[in-house]
């Protein structure tokens, strides 16, 4: 039975535009092969949105999100506002606002090594072959939105964690490893910090409801290391908002190419999907952006809908694209493809199966469905 869905869209800044056309266009072929409707309500976010209303997150875009099923974001930012470190209005605003005012406090961000890819990574192939990762990162706490300000001549950022906010990422994180290989490493800084020794305190309170799921605590700087010397040991890692910001941005390189790393960010009420690049503003309108991500954030969308299949099926979708070379040029030392072409491809793929859609008639750009 078709399902109905409102799915908010907000392009964003850079390649954000590109790349949530292609994951649209993902989705609408999913809709089409199941007989859902989803409609789509599109919203500005970040520096557009500053350009047309002075504000990175317009009421109109909360508004948006807040009557959505669950949304896609693309990207913001903008250079003219990273060398300026005294820019009052910032994009990011619009994002940290938006995870705030609609709770989102749960970051998850899957690192897997794709066969057919390992050897774009700079890791050693036989390091990286087999690594299937997911970070659980907190997102509405800590650093990122505890009291700062300026004082006579200094600065500070304050970091504050309540039991609350443990607890919730933490019981997601361990459901999570229930599922997967029930392992989970929690990331801290407990030797130096209180906040990571409440985190420890709490996790081990948890890890007793939790019993089949082995717990391994892990400083953060001991973490970042065994990231690249031994991927293959983390299952979920769960960690506090800025440690999992630097972490997951560390664990994109096993993939060899932050163009594939989708993301969710959950809360109560909301869910937001977003690949975990930036704007990557040197690329935008060139159609050379990767949409993998973007179009994989949304196959996360629909498992958050419980839409299994259909998840599973822009994920086969994006597999059969990599193993064909339909690829952009980040992903390719050879012949490479527009951002358009790749997210034909793979709508193509998700509604005509394999048929029509070989090597030869996809690269001689002469297939009889593209
Ligand atoms: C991310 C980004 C954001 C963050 C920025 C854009 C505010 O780096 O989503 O990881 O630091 O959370
Ligand atoms: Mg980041």
């Amino acid at each position: 039975m078709g399902k109905e869905k409102k799915i908010g869209v907000l392009p964003g800044d850079g390649i954000g535009p590109e790349v949530t056309t292609e994951a649209v266009k993902a989705l609408d072929a999913i809709a089409e092969k199941y007989g859902h409707i989803f409609h789509y309500t599109y919203a500005d976010v970040g520096a557009v949105a500053i350009d047309k209303t002075g504000d990175p997150l317009p009421d109109e875009t909360l508004r948006v999100c807040q009557a959505s099923d669950v949304f896609l974001f693309g990207a913001i930012g903008h250079p003219k506002y990273d060398n300026d470190p005294k820019a009052k209005v910032r994009p990011e605003q619009g994002l940290l606002k938006l995870r705030k005012a609609l709770g989102l406090y749960a970051n998850i961000r899957p690192v897997s090594a794709y066969e057919g890819l390992l050897h774009m990574s700079p890791l050693k192939e036989e390091q990286i072959k087999g690594v299937d990762i997911v970070v659980y990162r907190e997102l509405t706490g800590g650093i990122y939105f505890g009291e700062k300000g300026r004082t006579a001549d200094g600065a500070y950022d304050h970091c504050a964690y309540s039991n609350k906010e443990i607890d919730r990422i933490g019981k997601l994180a361990f459901e999570a490893a229930q599922h997967r290989k029930k392992n989970l490493t929690l990331v801290d800084k407990a030797n130096v910090l209180e906040t990571s020794r409440l985190w420890r305190e709490r996790v081990q309170e948890m890890s007793k409801t939790f019993p089949d799921v082995k717990v391994e605590m892990m400083f953060v700087d001991n973490a970042a290391m065994q990231m690249i010397q031994n991927p293959k040991q983390f299952d979920v890692i769960l960690t506090e908002n800025m440690f999992g910001d630097i972490l997951s941005d560390e664990a994109s390189v096993i993939g060899g190419s932050m163009g594939l790393l989708p993301s969710a960010s959950i809360g109560a009420h909301s869910a937001m999907f977003e690949p975990i690049h930036g704007s990557f503003p040197q690329a935008a309108g060139q159609n050379i952006a990767n949409p993998m991500a973007t179009i994989l954030s949304a196959a996360m969308m629909l498992d958050h809908l419980e839409m299994i299949d259909e998840a599973l099926d822009i994920r086969h979708a994006v597999k059969v694209a990599i193993h064909n070379g339909m690829v952009t040029s980040d992903l390719s030392k050879g012949r490479s493809f527009g951002t358009d072409r790749v997210g034909d491809f793979i709508a193509n793929q998700i509604l005509e199966g394999e048929q029509g859609q070989t090597f030869d008639n996809i690269h001689l750009g002469s297939s009889t469905i593209i």
